[in-house]
């Protein structure tokens, strides 16, 4: 047995979260490490699925809004969120996608801030983040710059008194590069402006403070490290410290305070109920529901410990036997700043990543070059690790792949 083998065989073996993966039904004979974008399928959604299409639908049907609580249902798993990411129940919705929720933060945010003209994002942000950052500084008459988090207490010095809101996301979704959202934070709070994180990539595979750090406003989707499924509900968080004085831009039925009254004009509901727009999304939420129970009696400390074990030795596997054959990771090495993937540079990123998915070893790209491998410390194991880095080895040293096109990225 080599020695990556023999060291991946006593981590797992000392792994206290090794029991979670039977929480998952992850198909025999895969590796995958593509949980970063869609998370695989908990073994709790389809019984629950079963449930809400055949008896709370087929059989109880519209008496369901009630006798099934679904009415409730975006804010009973907005607060099952909540507990993921350090939010005291009542300040998180889930539904819609995480642009809409976008729109909504970045618009309140600058409600709150009425005589500030800057929104201040990340250049490297998600394009989602960079687009909505741009069409709410329209409709509310902003401008937009656009500051690395480096330079950001620097730019803030100079110019803090005209930010309205900072919008960053604590993990570069291509480097894995973690930035310190406490830091970040205070330096917007100092200087009166209001921020505004994307947890796409960090809810429910690190522990986030929400509360502690007093973020205004927060977003992310159910479908990466939360795994509630394809185009699953989003969630927004709202501190509780603003439920007085915030406006909402989308003024659905939902967000009443009397939905069942039919009033002509929109009063909206008190707390974070008035981001409810329009009708939920059932089925989806109660599968996001169902999937969050994969976290019962999990301690997030436990899943970032384990999670920085499974990418350090990914960068020893990649050490060892990747960087030899011309990859180069572009993920921190330091613990402190690195998130809960890998990513490496070769530039023919697209054939090799096409060429380990036929070998059963599932990850993704983001062109023009970058190979990316998204780990979960709910399921994935160091030997998990070790085998996609040898199939990657074993493919580009045997040239079994094909190295001509660098066509762009699949889906998120
Ligand atoms: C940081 C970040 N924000 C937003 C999104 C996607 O937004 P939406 O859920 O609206 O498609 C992604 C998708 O990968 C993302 O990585």
């Amino acid at each position: 047995m080599t020695e990556l083998a023999e060291l991946a065989d006593q981590l797992d073996a000392a792994d206290p979260l090794a029991h979670v993966r039977d929480r998952f039904l992850l198909p025999e004979g895969v590796i995958y490490l593509d949980g970063n974008s869609l998370g695989p399928l908990p073994a709790a959604v389809p019984p629950v699925l079963e449930d809400v299409v055949h008896r709370q639908w087929g059989t109880d049907l519209i008496r369901s809004w009630n006798d099934n609580d679904w009415w409730e249902s975006p804010l009973r798993v907005g607060d099952a969120v909540g507990a993921l990411i350090g939010a005291a129940p009542g300040q998180v919705v889930a539904g819609d996608s995480t642009s809409v929720q976008l729109f909504t933060a970045l618009s309140a945010a600058c409600d709150l801030r009425p005589d500030r003209s800057l929104l201040v994002t990340d250049p490297e942000h998600f394009p989602t983040d960079r687009y909505l950052a741009d069409s709410v500084a329209r409709l509310h008459g902003r401008e937009v710059r656009r500051v690395a988090p480096a330079d950001l207490p620097d730019f803030l010095a100079s110019h803090g008194d005209r930010v309205a809101a900072i919008s960053y996301s604590p993990v570069d979704f291509r480097t894995g590069e973690l930035h310190d959202m406490a830091a970040l934070t205070s330096a917007a709070h100092e200087v009166g402006a209001l921020a505004v994180w994307d947890l796409c990539h960090a809810a429910g595979a690190m522990p986030v403070h929400l509360d502690d750090l007093g973020v205004d406003f927060a977003v992310g989707c159910g479908y990466k490290f939360l795994s509630g499924g394809p185009g699953a509900p989003a969630f927004l968080y709202a501190a509780a410290r603003h439920h007085d004085s915030w406006r909402t831009p989308l003024h659905g039925w939902t967000g009443h305070a009397e939905p069942f009254g039919l009033a002509a004009d929109y009063v909206p509901a008190p707390g974070i109920a008035r981001a409810r727009i329009g009708t939920p999304p059932i089925l989806s939420l109660l599968a996001l529901e169902a999937a969050l129970s994969a976290f019962d009696g999990v301690d997030l400390a436990q899943v970032r410990a384990k999670s920085l074990s499974l990418t350090g030795f990914f960068l020893r596997c990649a050490e060892d036997l990747l960087a030899p054959e011309g990859f180069e990771p572009i993920t921190p090495t330091n613990p402190d700043i690195r998130a809960s993937q890998v990513s490496l540079r070769h530039p023919h990123a697209y054939g090799l990543i096409q060429a380990l998915a036929t070998q059963g070893v599932i990850a993704d790209m983001r062109a023009p070059d970058v190979l990316r491998f998204g780990v979960n410390a709910l399921y994935t194991s160091h030997q998990d690790v070790l085998a996609a880095t040898t199939h990657l080895h074993r493919t580009i040293t045997t040239s079994d792949y094909d190295p001509t096109p660098n066509r762009p990225g699949a889906v998120t």
